[in-house]
């Protein structure tokens, strides 16, 4: 049994992470300030504290619980309030990250998980689906922020032997998803349909993304603490979706037809994204499990139990 920090724990991602690690017989940790995460989806046998990654009170708690690993989660994950102040994002996705970075050295940590992405990091890839060794050139300041932890990860290996492994997640969905962040078309389309109302589809829905569902992304999460191979990972399925795919999976799903608005392109979408995992496949032993059609049937029958306002 390990101790087990999980920031961002009351997260979409980080709340299912945490219930997969204790499932697993884990002790889990939980720093959240709550900002978009929930206290009612942070497991009763987790403990939270409601903090801010910035703080400097983050060392007393580190000092106090002695963490086996921790898994970074907690983020600004919106694209488009790191374009609209990037100076907040680089503030919680840099220095904040850097504060927990800075404890799991003073405390000797002995592994991080980063959960980083491949939908922001390559920007218009010319190789798809994109592997690794693609080059990086985020088109947002979210993209940049979290490129730039990376090299700070890896710096901190070499100088200081501080393990860790990178995930760089595609776009996650399914149970838990708030409407909204950096991945959220399938919360937004499939939580307005469950409630009757229009979704706006921006552009000619031709954009393609590669989508994975929560379940086979915590199984990536969980592997990573095992395995001693510092680097990066795309967690991906490899297959493009287009948003019209996505909506007629809804339609298949639900049985009828939703509404949809078609708006103008928003400037500077990414077109395409899709991403290889055939490292994660040599290194990790994983493979997405979660097709998109189950992904979809998981996610409504969630949303159909869990409307929100
Ligand atoms: N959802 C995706 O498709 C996707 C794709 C690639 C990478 N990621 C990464 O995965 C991680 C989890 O994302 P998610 O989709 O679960 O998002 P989320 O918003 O559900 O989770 C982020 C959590 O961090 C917390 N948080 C935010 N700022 C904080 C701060 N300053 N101090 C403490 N807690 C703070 C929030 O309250 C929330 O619980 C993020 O690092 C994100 O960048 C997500």
């Amino acid at each position: 049994m390990a101790k087990i920090l999980v920031t961002g724990g009351a997260g979409f991602i980080g709340s299912n992470l945490v219930d997969k690690l204790i499932s697993e017989g884990h002790e889990l940790v939980v720093l959240d300030n709550l900002s978009s995460g929930r206290k009612d989806y942070v497991n009763n046998k987790a403990k939270l504290y409601k903090i801010d990654i910035r703080s400097a009170k983050i060392a007393k708690i580190f000092k106090r619980e002695q963490f086996d690993f921790v898994y970074h989660l907690a983020a600004q994950i919106d694209v488009r309030v790191s374009v609209a102040n990037p100076q907040l994002d680089n503030d919680i996705n840099v220095v904040g990250a850097l504060n927990i970075l800075e404890n799991c050295r003073l405390q000797k940590v002995k592994k991080i998980i980063f959960s980083s992405t491949g939908g922001a990091i390559y920007g218009e890839a010319e190789e798809i689906p994109t592997t690794e060794y693609a080059p990086t050139y985020p088109l947002s300041p979210y993209g940049i922020n979290k490129l730039t932890f990376e090299k700070y990860l890896n710096y901190y290996y070499q100088v200081y032997g501080l393990n860790y492994t990178i995930l760089r997640f595609a776009n996650v969905y399914g149970p838990r998803q708030f409407k909204g962040g950096e991945a959220g078309v399938i919360a937004i389309f499939i939580d307005n349909a469950v409630k009757g109302l229009e979704s706006k589809m921006f552009g000619d829905g031709q954009q393609t993304r590669d989508f994975v569902c929560v379940p086979d992304v915590v199984e990536a999460l969980s592997a990573a603490k095992e395995i001693d191979c510092r680097g990066e990972m795309n967690i991906s399925t490899g297959q493009e979706s287009s948003l019209l795919d996505i909506i007629s999976g809804i339609e298949a799903a639900l049985g009828e037809k939703i509404k949809v608005k078609e708006e103008p392109a928003k400037a500077g979408e990414q077109r395409r994204s899709c991403l290889s995992h055939q490292r994660a496949k040599d290194v990790l032993n994983w493979e997405p499990k979660i097709d998109l059609k189950t992904g979809i049937k998981l996610t409504i029958d969630w949303a159909k139990n869990n409307k929100r306002k």
